[in-house]
């Protein structure tokens, strides 16, 4: 394994994400971690992250001074670099311009291990104020750049290198390649590991901390909270309830399809709340979207409260936080939980220890773990889908019968997707009620009826998305099967809108 050590920069978690991808195992952990603990760790290598510091402020993070008579090799990127540098006695200074963003590089020694195998010149992601103008004794300057004159510092004896530029990020020409060249050609690491390791691992640690104890979780029927739920069974077996708060609001048959998979096929024990009632009451005449989305939330939690005070002797709590969760809400504690899915809504009487097994995931490895586990891919590969679900699109007051509307014609539209094999190509897609009505013409009969929108976006990640160009006889059958098939409805209309100005959800 390769460790990385965490001194604040937001790529950090990529940099174990990229090590994990070349099949070594990798995991981010404090940069004040303990000499003892990294001995026992026995990794191949360490690498120290970038982060916002000087290494001159005061409160700068720094390292034990002994982790660089281990024996171990040590990649510095950017942060880590000037550490390095500062602490074996090279020179760390404010730049005059600082960089950020592309630079172009210059590889300036032939034997520079790091860039074994790689062109001389390539360009490379910047994000600094302060660079190295001296390189500690014993290192050579194997890089420049026009603002950056020591780009990159090697010591083959010490297998000590730096490089002041982010070889994490896709903006890095051959970034991977310089982490490769690290990983396997300075730390002899072998690309063994696999996702299959990673469940025995997780699933060791579950066991150890658990011990005997009861854990429950609270099921939203969504991708990570199922993969958590499968991943504890594996653990601890019927030692885990999951509470699943079916709250009306999914697709179309969902709530039976994440009970089939988790519960009769792979036997994760599920009390299963059917709570619909309950949330179209609170909800009732409700139409500003963002009271109807607190809501819902907090009568998720009350729900699951309520079932969890049923249960005696229950120690811990799982989630399914992610990474993303844990950078987007800026913070690295325990705390930081989705919305629906906060701690900080349980009953002060309740005091459960929390379980995160999915925290040093990213969304694809989750999808990857969760059909390892043996989820049904269809069910982990899922487009995204927010919590407050179908309640959402209904616009304005959420009844029944408009529920029933959405649903179908939701329905609709991903079966035709998925005939016309574009599933990959769209991000999401969904349709909407907006509640209102227009006249129509069926049969001989005049029609006054609802409208149904469609939302296609394609998208990276759901910040910024485009309307997908979906082909016009998809469209047409669609409209066709939707207006045919769904009651009151008379007329089909897409939405053309990118994000921003709009937003994917219509709420
Ligand atoms: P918007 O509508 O803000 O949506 O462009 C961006 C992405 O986030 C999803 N979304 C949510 N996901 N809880 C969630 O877990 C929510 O409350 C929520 N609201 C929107 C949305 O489906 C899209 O993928």
């Amino acid at each position: 394994k390769i460790i990385v050590l965490d001194f604040g920069s937001q790529y950090n978690q990529l940099i174990t994400r990229r090590i994990r991808d070349f099949g070594i195992y990798s995991e981010l952990l404090p940069h004040d971690l303990s000499i003892d603990k990294i001995k026992q760790m026995q990794p191949k290598g360490i690498i120290f992250s970038g982060g916002p510091n000087s290494v001159y402020d005061d409160g700068a993070l720094k390292v034990d001074p002994e982790i660089f008579k281990l024996g171990i090799p040590i990649l510095g990127i950017c942060y880590g670099m000037q550490l390095m540098s500062y602490d074996l006695g090279g020179k760390v200074e404010k730049a005059d311009n600082s960089e950020y963003g592309r630079a172009d590089i210059e590889v300036t020694d032939p034997n520079a291990v790091l860039f074994s195998d790689l062109p001389k010149e390539q360009y490379v992601w910047m994000s600094h104020g302060d660079l190295v103008t001296k390189a500690p004794a014993g290192f050579k300057v194997t890089a420049k750049s026009k603002n950056c004159p020591i780009s990159a510092i090697a010591n083959d004896e010490k297998k000590f290198y730096g490089i002041q530029f982010h070889a994490e990020v896709r903006n890095s020409e051959y970034g991977l390649d310089i982490l490769k060249n690290f990983a396997f050609k300075v730390c002899g690491a072998k690309a063994n590991w696999t996702m299959n390791d990673f469940i025995d691992m997780q699933v060791d640690e579950i066991r150890q901390k658990v011990g005997e104890k009861k854990v429950i979780l609270g099921l939203s029927g969504g991708v990570d909270s199922s993969v958590t739920a499968t991943l504890l069974h594996k653990a601890i077996g019927d030692q885990l309830t999951a509470i699943f708060v079916d709250h009306g609001m999914l697709r179309k048959d969902e709530g039976d399809q994440v009970m089939q998979a988790l519960n009769k096929d792979l036997g994760v024990n599920i009390i299963r709340v059917n709570a619909q009632e309950r949330f179209l009451n609170k909800l009732k005449g409700v139409t500003d979207p963002e009271q109807k989305r607190k809501i819902i939330g907090k009568e998720f939690i009350e729900v699951f409260n309520e079932e969890a005070k049923k249960l005696k002797d229950v120690d811990f709590l799982a989630q399914g936080t992610l990474y993303t969760d844990v950078i987007e809400s800026g913070t690295n504690t325990a705390q930081t939980i989705k919305s629906h899915h906060n701690v900080g809504g349980l009953p002060k009487d309740m005091h459960f220890e929390l379980i995160e097994p999915l925290r040093k995931l990213f969304k694809d490895e989750v999808r990857v773990l969760g059909e390892k586990l043996g989820i049904p891919h269809d069910l982990v590969w899922r487009q995204p889908f927010p919590g407050p679900g179908l309640g959402i699109r209904v616009l304005g007051e959420v009844t029944e019968d408009k529920l029933k509307i959405v649903r179908e014609s939701d329905a609709i539209l991903r079966d035709e997707i998925k005939k016309a094999g574009l599933q990959e190509d769209v991000w999401q897609y969904f349709t909407v009620l907006p509640g209102i009505r227009s006249v129509g013409v069926m049969g001989d009969g005049r029609t006054y009826d609802y409208t149904i929108g469609i939302r296609a976006v394609t998208s990276i990640d759901g910040m910024t998305a485009d309307f997908a160009k979906l082909p016009w006889d998809v469209l047409s059958k669609i409209s066709t099967r939707i207006v045919d098939e769904c009651d009151h409805i008379n007329r089909v209309v897409y939405d053309i809108t990118s994000k921003p100005p709009s937003t994917i959800e219509w709420e």
